[in-house]
């Protein structure tokens, strides 16, 4: 085949291509001509000719035609048989290009015009990459192929024929496509997929149909948006602020390649002016001088893409959105609580990120048609209220308030380990880290916080065991009263439970309004205290009476005397205020006196007040002496015939001085309760108490013993076992204490009881005692002897005395030595009846009677002499088991 007669271009430029202007004699040569002239293009003829195309090929002009050559096609067996003109002009530049007007990487366009979806007569761009290295060798390439010949020029036709090592068959997408497509595969180490997310959600690409556009593509790891505000730029309501970030990273036109010295200053979609340079003859694009890409001039079909690892921009800047609270509700998909919000017309709360504030928002939605104050107890003053140490608890401020003075609170807590948050004890705070936008912090909650309630419906939701409190507010109107207007109270909120221990007080009280009114008035306090309350302060009662309050440790003192223990766990948050459940002292209305006679007037106690009168002890009903009174019922007394009628007056006083007890016995009474308590908490055993309890009675005394069942039983100490059962009791109110009371007894205490000693002293007297005892009776038999012997010897007249007492001063003395360390012998039954006479007067007087000893010896251990015994010593004698020293 002859040589054609081609004009090579090679790297001596200089004379090109004016040569192929110049030379006229340069026959009509076509490009088939050209690949026909050469073996190595067969495969490409042949392609050509099965697809008709090489008729189109002939008549090209004015192109730079890329011919493959046969090893090409050895890469792509799977070469489609058919091959569109439209397929082939995708590699046909649309101009004859010289190497030599090729430094760097360079765009032009092909023949294909359908680059675009939107815009007709788009060409499709395609890359050529031409630059000689520093040891002198020179690159070419047209996109992935190698030019391997050298520019072959055809000047009839002004067309350049180019033989490349590969087939150009990548096709390139269309920019819409491509970033569709993006989101489903791993384009390597370029991660822009926030970027294309955006672009194609909300069908943004396509109806805002971009095309002929550079991207300036982020990195997602540039971009600094959390998931929540790329969810927000995702969701349709954010479509205006995705739209202004979008337009960021979007130039018209493609920009690309080298573009020399000379910077291209264009606009971005926001029409912020950007300068475009770039280095390395076209590698690397640059953007305002700065900010240089890491990958740049990948080409679409109708776009050109450079991607930055760096940020481009301030992305927090103008141009970008402003992340609000409203953004990131959105964001977090809290839509409707939006919507609440504006509908509540609260607007203004979601829309300024400067308020500082935290916010919470359920993940239960039960706000529908919820009404406004409840949705401004979403919204707490102070940016970041949650931010405590473990184990913290507070009161927070919602933005919910009532009047200027009181703005409802929501309960905080954090569990120790910091990994529970609570708010008002039951709804639990999903993330423990804020959502933070501006001075916004945003919680989200597992379940719904709601406004605390009124005041009945708190208490019935959160209180078990305080119905009497509920009864009592109900009667005097105050459950709802209480919740009603602006104004603000503290309750203190007794439990049934202390109620009943008032027993016959409380019945007294039920069947006296006036003066129940004045107690449960005396309850509730105009003002907020709640448990972080501190120092000390005046307020009212809802009486009208003024109260000082003062906060010692964790408790309320109230005026001086009564202590409330106030708790952040205990106090429940109300509609107007706050409730202090109480259950150990009950606040007292000053000025109040309940006197035992009050409470005698509910009960039985007509045949008890008979005999009282009779004996003229009325007395003992005057409050302030502190008397308190054992009584039997009537019924009970008249059962076992102890009424006013009888005539043995003496008989009945001891019966009443029985029952009347001086004051603090009754205290001792009422110890026997919490000391069996807190000797066993299941308290299943008998209690038996070493407790003596005086009574009116002088030197005798009463012993208490509460059952498993709870029951109190009373007996007389120095008496038999008799028993009687206390059934309730009542206290009387002087000064603010309950001092003295009313203990009903369901039977009598029989002052014939007292007579008959029981076993019990037996058991009382300690072993040792009993032993000293025998021992000190021997040596008295042995002193007895040797002195009778002596006298015997001496006196012999005086053998036959029977009482060794009389007129023997010298024993006598020598007795009493050994008596004071063995107090249990005493003197006669005589005595100490003698001894309890006095009129209305206690006393563990211990004035010790005449001691005789001998007489005694021998008969130690009869019955007889033991009733003898005062059993004043036996109380005592520090041996005793007894060992109480009552004075
Ligand atoms: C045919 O083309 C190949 C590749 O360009 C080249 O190496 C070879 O020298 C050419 N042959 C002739 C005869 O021109
Ligand atoms: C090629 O260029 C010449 C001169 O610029 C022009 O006259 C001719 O029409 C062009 N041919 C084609 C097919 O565009
Ligand atoms: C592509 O955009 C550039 C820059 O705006 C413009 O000059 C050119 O005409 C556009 N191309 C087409 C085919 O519209
Ligand atoms: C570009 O600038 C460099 C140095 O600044 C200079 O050497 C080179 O000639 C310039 N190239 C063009 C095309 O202006
Ligand atoms: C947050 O509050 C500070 C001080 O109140 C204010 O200067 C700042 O602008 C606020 N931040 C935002 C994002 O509004
Ligand atoms: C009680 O007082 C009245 C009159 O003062 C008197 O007659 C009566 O004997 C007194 N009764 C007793 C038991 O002291
Ligand atoms: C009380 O007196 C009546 C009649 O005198 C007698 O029948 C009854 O047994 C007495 N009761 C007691 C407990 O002594
Ligand atoms: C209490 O006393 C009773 C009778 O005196 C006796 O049966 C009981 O065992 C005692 N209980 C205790 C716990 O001492
Ligand atoms: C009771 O004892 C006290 C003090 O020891 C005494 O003053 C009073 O007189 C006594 N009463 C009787 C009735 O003995």
């Amino acid at each position: 085949m002859a040589i054609l007669p081609t004009i090579i271009a090679n790297n001596a430029h200089q004379n090109f291509p004016k040569i192929a202007d110049d030379n006229d004699k340069v026959p009509t040569l076509s490009i088939i001509d050209i690949l026909s002239s050469n073996e190595s293009y067969s495969t490409l003829l042949n392609v050509l000719q099965r697809n008709d195309l090489i008729d189109y090929v002939n008549e090209l002009e004015n192109v730079t035609f890329l011919a493959p050559i046969n090893e090409a096609f050895d890469n792509y067996p799977d070469l489609p048989s058919k091959i569109t003109q439209d397929q082939l002009d995708r590699f046909i530049i649309d101009e004859p290009v010289f190497r030599e007007d090729i430094d760097g990487i360079k765009l032009l366009s092909t023949l294909n015009r359908f680059g675009s979806p939107y815009i007709k007569n788009f060409e499709i761009p395609l890359l050529l990459d031409h630059r000689t290295l520093k040891n002198g060798d020179e690159v070419y390439c047209v996109e992935n192929a190698n030019v391997i010949s050298d520019d072959v020029y055809l000047p009839t036709i002004d067309t350049v024929v180019l033989t490349v090592d590969a087939i150009l068959l990548d096709l390139k997408e269309y920019v819409c496509q491509y970033f569709q497509n993006s989101l489903n595969r791993n384009t390597g180490d370029e991660r822009f997929k926030i970027f294309s997310s955006l672009l194609m959600s909300q069908n943004t690409c396509k109806s805002t149909r971009i095309s002929n556009a550079t991207f300036l593509i982020p990195s997602d790891d540039s971009l600094d948006l959390n998931f929540i505000e790329r969810k927000y730029l995702l969701n349709v309501r954010g479509l205006e602020d995705k739209n202004l970030f979008l337009s960021n990273f979007l130039v018209d036109g493609i920009i690309g390649g080298n573009l020399h010295n000379n910077s291209i200053t264009s606009h971005n979609w926001n029409k912020e002016k950007i300068r475009i340079s770039s280095s390395y003859e076209g590698d690397e694009i640059i953007i305002n001088n700065s900010c240089h890409a890491a990958s740049s001039n990948f080409l679409l079909s109708d776009g050109i893409i450079h991607y930055f690892d760096e940020p481009i921009y301030d992305y927090r800047g103008e141009n970008f959105p402003q992340f609000t609270p409203r953004k990131y509700l959105l964001g977090l998909e809290y839509e409707q609580f939006v919507d609440e919000v504006d509908f509540r017309r609260l607007s203004h709360l979601i829309d300024d990120s400067s308020i500082h504030q935290t916010i919470f928002v359920s993940k239960d939605y039960k706000l529908f048609g919820t009404l406004q104050n409840q949705l401004l107890y979403h919204f707490i003053e102070g940016d970041d209220v949650l931010d405590v140490e473990n184990g913290g608890k507070k009161l927070l401020n919602s933005k919910f308030c009532l009047s200027s003075k009181f703005c409802q609170k929501v309960k905080f807590e954090k569990s120790l380990d910091g990994e529970t948050v609570l708010l008002n004890s039951d709804t639990k705070v999903v993330n423990k880290v804020p959502y933070k936008v501006g001075n916004a912090s945003i919680y989200i909650l597992n379940d719904d916080i709601s406004l605390p309630s009124k005041l009945q419906t708190e208490i019935a939701s959160q209180l078990t065991g305080f119905g009497r409190s509920i009864e009592f507010f109900k009667r005097f109107n105050l459950l709802k009263s209480l919740s009603k207007n602006d104004e603000v109270y503290t309750i203190f909120f007794p439990s049934s439970e202390l109620w009943s221990l008032l027993d016959l007080t409380l019945d007294y009280l039920i069947s006296n309004e006036k003066i129940l009114e004045k107690f449960v008035h005396n309850l509730v306090i105009k003002g907020l205290i709640y448990h972080d309350y501190e120092g000390s302060n005046e307020f009212e009662t809802l009486l009208g009476e003024t109260v000082t309050i003062e906060k010692v440790n964790n408790s309320l003192i109230i005026d001086d005397s009564t202590v409330e223990d106030v708790s952040f766990a205990e106090e429940i948050l109300y509609s107007n205020g706050v409730v202090h459940p109480i259950t150990e002292n009950l606040p007292i209305p000053r000025g109040l006196e309940i006197t035992n006679h009050d409470l005698f007037k509910n009960l039985d106690s007509l045949e008890f007040e008979k005999i009282i009168n009779v004996l003229n002890l009325t007395s003992i009903f005057n409050s302030s002496l502190g008397y308190s009174i054992l009584l039997p019922s009537s019924n009970s007394l008249i059962q076992e015939n102890i009424t006013s009628l009888l005539t043995d007056i003496k008989y009945l006083e001891k019966f009443a001085k029985l029952h009347i007890l001086p004051p603090g016995s009754l205290d001792m009474i009422l110890d026997c309760y919490s000391s069996s308590a807190s000797l066993n908490d299941n308290s299943a055993i008998d209690y038996n108490s070493t407790t003596l309890i005086p009574t009116l009675m002088n030197d005798t005394y009463l012993t208490c013993r509460q059952l498993a069942s709870g029951n109190l039983m009373l007996s007389i100490t120095e008496g038999s076992g008799n028993e009687v059962r206390i059934l309730r009791h009542g206290l009387a109110l002087t000064n603010l204490d309950f001092n003295s009371g009313i203990l009903l007894l369901d039977r009598p205490l029989n002052p014939n009881w007292l007579n008959s000693r029981s076993s019990k002293l037996y058991l009382h007297l300690p072993l040792i005692a009993i032993l000293l005892g025998i021992l000190i009776g021997i040596i008295c038999v042995i002193l007895g002897f040797g002195c009778c012997l002596i006298l015997t010897l001496g006196n012999s007249n005086l053998k036959g005395s029977n009482d060794p007492i009389e007129n023997d001063e010298e024993r006598i003395e020598h007795v009493i030595s050994v008596s004071e360390r063995m107090p249990l012998l005493n003197d006669d039954e005589e005595n100490q009846l003698a001894n309890s006479n006095g009129p209305l007067t206690v006393s563990g007087g211990t004035e010790r009677s005449k001691i005789g000893c001998c007489n005694h010896h021998l008969n130690h251990n009869s019955n007889k002499n033991y009733n003898s015994f005062d059993t004043k010593y036996s109380i005592n004698a520090s041996a005793s088991p007894i060992d109480v020293n009552y004075e």
